[in-house]
């Protein structure tokens, strides 16, 4: 069987896939495979390991005739056309779970950062103007008795109302369907989309991305947010319009963002919201702990492998 990972894996998660399959990759850990060197790598594969910036769309499937299996290492999956895989009969799966914890982390270290204006202080530091104490030196937003409202209350948008929760924050969701069980075991609240935003003073986007929610959060949603609320994406940059967050936030509208995702990745570093010193940001490590990523290479080579043996993947897409 030939597998083909368009990214280059540790030597331990090759070893075990060299122990079944014909193994490749792409030379790179971190340069992405243009749209022209997929077409040429993915030819004779009958498993692919993919990450969110390859974008298998239906070209690159009808590219690869052999291919039985898209194993994503990672739990968004919108660069698959997984329409078009299942019409091909390709399984695709992807690594829940794993990621909810370490997902969550990240999105509260970033709430924090933009709640204490991390950055400017650390910068205030290092450029050696700390003066004295003062008292209202970097003064930020207190999270306790905050209210944080989530969009999306899947397992990472619970997973950061525990924590909301251990900080004594209101928590309010707004999802596809509500869930009562999760709102008895966390203590949460389930409101309309348009009450979420009006009373959260901490707004989390925890939605995976569809092109009906593209640009969820604009100008209008941006509008009704209280003047000081801070909004933090560490979903999909595709969620917000990101003109519309940069003219609230620039114009005072907005208190300040935490970002870890953004529409273009990696962020071109002229871009707008850069500017701004009430945005925090991270390039796309919501995941990022060694205990997640090495659990994330695991489940994503169990899942291909069990396709390729003819057994059912852990965590299927399709
Ligand atoms: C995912 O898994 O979808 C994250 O965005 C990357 O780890």
């Amino acid at each position: 069987m030939n597998v083909f990972a368009t990214r280059k894996l540790p030597e331990e998660v090759v070893e075990k896939l060299e122990q079944y399959v014909r193994y490749k990759e792409w030379h790179s850990a971190e340069q992405p495979m243009t749209k022209e060197q997929l077409l040429e790598a993915v030819k004779d594969a009958e498993g692919i390991i993919s990450v969110l910036s390859d974008p298998l769309d239906a070209e690159v499937l009808a590219a690869a005739p052999n291919l039985k299996v898209i194993s994503q290492l990672a739990v968004g999956f919108n660069n698959i056309d997984v329409e078009e895989a299942t019409k091909r009969g390709i399984r695709v799966t992807n690594t829940p779970d794993v990621l909810t914890n370490a997902t969550a982390d990240l999105t509260f270290a970033l709430l924090l950062a933009a709640a204490r204006k991390l950055s400017a202080a650390s910068q205030e530091v290092r450029e050696g103007n700390w003066q004295s104490w003062s008292l209202l030196q970097l003064a930020g937003k207190e999270l306790s008795g905050a209210t944080i409202g989530i969009l999306g209350f899947g397992r990472i948008g619970q997973a950061v109302a525990r924590r909301a929760k251990g900080f004594d924050m209101d928590v309010i969701y707004w999802n596809r369907s509500k869930k009562p069980e999760a709102e008895q075991t966390i203590g949460a609240t389930y409101h309309e989309l348009e009450d979420v935003l009006k009373q959260a003073d901490f707004l989390v986007i925890m939605l995976p991305f569809a092109p009906e929610l593209k640009y969820l959060i604009g100008k209008e949603e941006l509008a009704l947010m209280k003047s000081d609320a801070i909004l933090v994406n560490t979903a999909r940059g595709g969620l917000v319009d990101e003109q519309a967050l940069y003219e609230a936030l620039k114009n005072g509208r907005l208190g300040a963002a935490g970002l870890d995702v953004f529409e273009q990745e990696p962020v071109p570093t002229d871009h707008p919201l850069l500017t701004l010193p009430n945005v925090e940001v991270a390039p796309h490590i919501g995941s990022s702990t060694i205990a997640t990523r090495m659990e994330m290479a695991d489940l994503t080579v169990r899942n291909l492998l069990a396709v390729l043996q003819n057994k059912e993947p852990e965590t299927p897409v399709n």
